[in-house]
């Protein structure tokens, strides 16, 4: 007779790797009899997978914790445990502050979380915030789960040697480490094989990727390349990409690779120089501005996206100015914007701050902006003829939604099954999404 499987109930924040990490976590587990379960309530081991980049982020999860103790108390052989970069910036302070914690796991050593369940399951606190010399996800035995739908984030680079002055990811995951090219292609024709047909790369500096193959290193741009050869992979996009990282090969393959989508993220967080230098960024207002025309020279079509911050130290008005300039001038389809939060063992935390009320006034106005130019690029959508990636049922009878080629929301009347790539022309601008019909 066998087992019937534990239940593990794991709660993501954060960025998209964080949601990659989340799966290669449950696939690990899966391993070691655990089946992954939507709700806390009756799980065997919960896991937070947490984030660390702003506000309280600590104190979220401490207070989250905090709702699970009624399950704790109902079940003594619940194991509660706590990951991501909140784990590995607080590393033993959680054991000591939460001790119905019993197991503490960094994001470079999710390999070792079999072991320290184990551990956990033997009635120890189990803690591991190295950053090991192997790279995680290429020492986990591969046991992918079943894709569910046609799109899959797929981890090729983590960590940050670039340490902006505001930034914890060089302290939570470590230096830059690429995957080798093998592992990822790999990895790339599984999910294929599985009914994938979009990929995502990620990295925290996606385009800083050079992969090992044999005795070559590979760019981002030939790697992208390459998984473009595979049968059946209709779609690669990457995220996130620092400027100065942004070479002429993946400015090119905007260009000329087809299946390489009309959208890139890629932050410049301030148009200021005199802030930019201060946030360490290594660029200026415009070499950025250039960088972005000549990406668009590679590709007219190309939806810009970014991350702003607002009110970093010191930051002016006329410094704030020169960010709204920075704006008008680019014209972006989408961006994040943020008000500056302090990180302590970071640089920037040192600094005196902005008047609170002056940096919600500056967000607000960034935000109103921004607001305006992604609704334009939107509506500017309505009449043209676009791939649509269908990924699930929408909430109207007979609707599916899917993802435009410049990543839209996409919502249409049509009897398509998920991971169906379509032709549709665009006959409506909603505030977050568009509305279409099939070609
Ligand atoms: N690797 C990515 C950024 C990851 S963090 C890059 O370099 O672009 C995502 C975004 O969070 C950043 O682009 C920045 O806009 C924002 N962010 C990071 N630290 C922050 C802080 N201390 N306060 C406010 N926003 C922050
Ligand atoms: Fe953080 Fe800067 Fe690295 Fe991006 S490039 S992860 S903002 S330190
Ligand atoms: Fe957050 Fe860590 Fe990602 S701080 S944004 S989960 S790299």
């Amino acid at each position: 007779m066998t087992e019937a499987p534990k239940k593990l109930y794991i709660k993501t924040y954060g960025c998209q790797m964080n949601v990659y990490d989340s799966e290669r976590m449950a696939e690990a587990m899966g391993g070691q009899g655990y089946e992954q379960v939507d709700s806390p309530e009756g799980a065997d081991m919960i896991l937070l997978n947490t984030c660390h980049i702003r506000e309280k982020a600590a104190e979220k999860v401490y207070s989250e914790l905090g709702r699970y103790k009624p399950l704790k108390v109902a079940n003594p052989d619940l194991k509660i445990g706590v990951a991501g970069c909140v784990a590995q910036a607080e590393g033993e302070e959680i054991l000591r502050r939460q001790p119905m914690v019993d197991l503490v796991v960094g994001p470079q050593s999710y390999h070792r979380l079999p072991e320290l369940e184990r551990q956990a399951r033997a009635g120890g606190k189990a803690l591991d915030t190295d950053f090991p010399e192997e790279m995680k996800f290429d020492h986990l035995p591969q046991r992918p789960k079943p894709k569910r739908g046609p799109t899959a984030f797929l981890t090729v680079q983590e960590g940050c040697d670039k340490f902006c002055a505001f930034c914890v990811v060089p302290y939570t995951r470590g230096a830059e480490v690429s995957r080798p090219v093998s592992r990822i292609l790999r990895e790339a024709e599984g999910l294929v094989e599985q009914g994938v047909r979009e990929i995502t790369l990620l990295g925290q500096n996606v385009n800083a990727y050079h992969g090992e193959e044999g005795s070559e290193t590979w760019g981002l741009a030939r790697l992208i390349r390459r998984l473009a050869e595979i049968d059946g992979l209709d779609r690669i996009r990457f995220t996130t990409s620092h400027p100065r990282d942004m070479d002429d090969d993946l400015i090119a393959a905007h260009g000329d690779c087809d299946k390489l989508m009309p959208y890139l993220h890629l932050p410049v967080q301030s148009g200021s120089d005199r802030i930019l230098k201060r946030m360490n960024r290594g660029h200026t207002a415009e070499d950025y501005i250039r960088l972005v025309e000549r990406i668009r020279a590679a590709r007219p079509d190309i939806l810009m996206s970014g991350d702003f911050i607002v009110g970093f130290p010191e930051e002016t008005e006329e410094d704030f100015l020169a960010t709204m300039a920075l704006v008008e001038e680019v014209g972006y389809g989408q961006c994040f914007s943020f008000k500056y939060s302090s990180r302590p063992g970071t640089p920037a935390a040192e600094r005196p701050l902005v008047d609170p009320a002056e940096a919600d006034d500056r967000l607000q106005r960034l935000q109103a902006l921004l607001t305006r130019q992604q609704r334009a690029a939107q509506d500017a959508m309505v009449g043209r003829e676009v791939g649509v990636l269908v990924e699930k049922a929408g909430r109207l009878p007979g609707q599916v939604v899917g993802k435009s080629d410049h990543l839209h929301a996409v919502h249409m009347v049509a009897n398509l099954a998920p991971g169906s790539l379509v032709r549709a022309r665009i006959t409506e601008s909603a505030p977050n999404s568009l509305a279409g019909t099939l070609v």
